[in-house]
């Protein structure tokens, strides 16, 4: 089975917009457990501008599913996870300012740093998992540092789609292929839709998770949340 994580930066972004609670993110998390999914992501970045530091623990709270906490594991970010355990903590190497994440963890350079990190945060009962590019000297650099999952990155797999699904695939398969071999358990995420969720899906059988936000609050202007939910989950079947 892959869950479906809901990541809800987006509706976070609605909220900031206005200054006050509307939309009210706890509100929607608890209906977008009720609507059937089977995760709630957040990703706070340093300046707040969608989720912010204090949805952490009023998210806790009421997370019922798996709470997924992503983000650049600076030491704010870092004091946040450690005092409010998530189920899953997903590190990801992006630059304060950045628009969103695009890359992931170089496993060989920042092998000290990271493995030191998901020490800490496995040591509170963590589930930890790294955001990767679907490269095998990665993945092995995950194992070594001690992942428990890794999240592939999907933004190239989803552009190259449209012109070419298998091609577009292919260093995805080898790459799970290998996390499969150690062990790592699997999870993908970024730009990730109605249209070629269902291939990826059906391309990497060991895929645990996959976590959706834009494309998916994107069509929930359309069909509503409960449907849109379902249309996902159709897709991950
Ligand atoms: N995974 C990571 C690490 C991300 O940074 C994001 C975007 O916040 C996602 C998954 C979800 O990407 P999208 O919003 O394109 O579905």
């Amino acid at each position: 089975m892959t869950r479906l994580s809901v990541n809800l930066n987006k509706v976070a972004l609605i909220r900031n917009s206005r200054g006050e609670n509307l939309p009210d993110l706890v509100q929607v998390a608890k209906d977008c457990e009720s609507f059937g999914a089977q995760g709630i992501t957040l990703h706070p970045r340093p300046d707040e501008r969608h989720a912010r530091y204090s949805d952490i623990p009023a998210l806790l709270e009421v997370v019922q599913t798996e709470f997924n906490i992503e983000g650049n594991p600076n030491p704010r970010f870092l004091d946040l996870v450690l005092n409010n355990p998530p189920h899953q903590c997903t590190l990801v190497p992006d630059a304060p300012g950045v628009l969103t994440s695009s890359e992931g963890w170089d496993t060989i350079a920042n092998h000290d740093f990271l493995k030191t990190t998901i020490a800490k945060l496995k040591d509170k009962g963590i589930r930890v998992s790294i955001f990767l590019d679907p490269v095998e000297k990665f993945v092995e650099g995950a194992f070594k540092v001690g992942a428990d999952r890794i999240e592939f990155y999907t933004g190239h797999y989803a552009k190259g789609y449209t012109e070419n699904p298998s091609d577009a695939v292919a260093e995805h398969v080898k790459a799970a292929k290998l996390a499969g071999e150690l062990g790592l358990g699997l999870n993908a995420g970024h730009d990730l839709n109605l249209e070629n969720l269902k291939f990826y899906k059906s391309s990497i059988e060991n895929l645990l998770e996959v976590s959706i936000g834009h494309a998916l609050i994107s069509d929930a202007l359309y069909y509503g949340l409960e449907n849109t939910i379902q249309m996902y989950l159709s897709k991950l079947r």
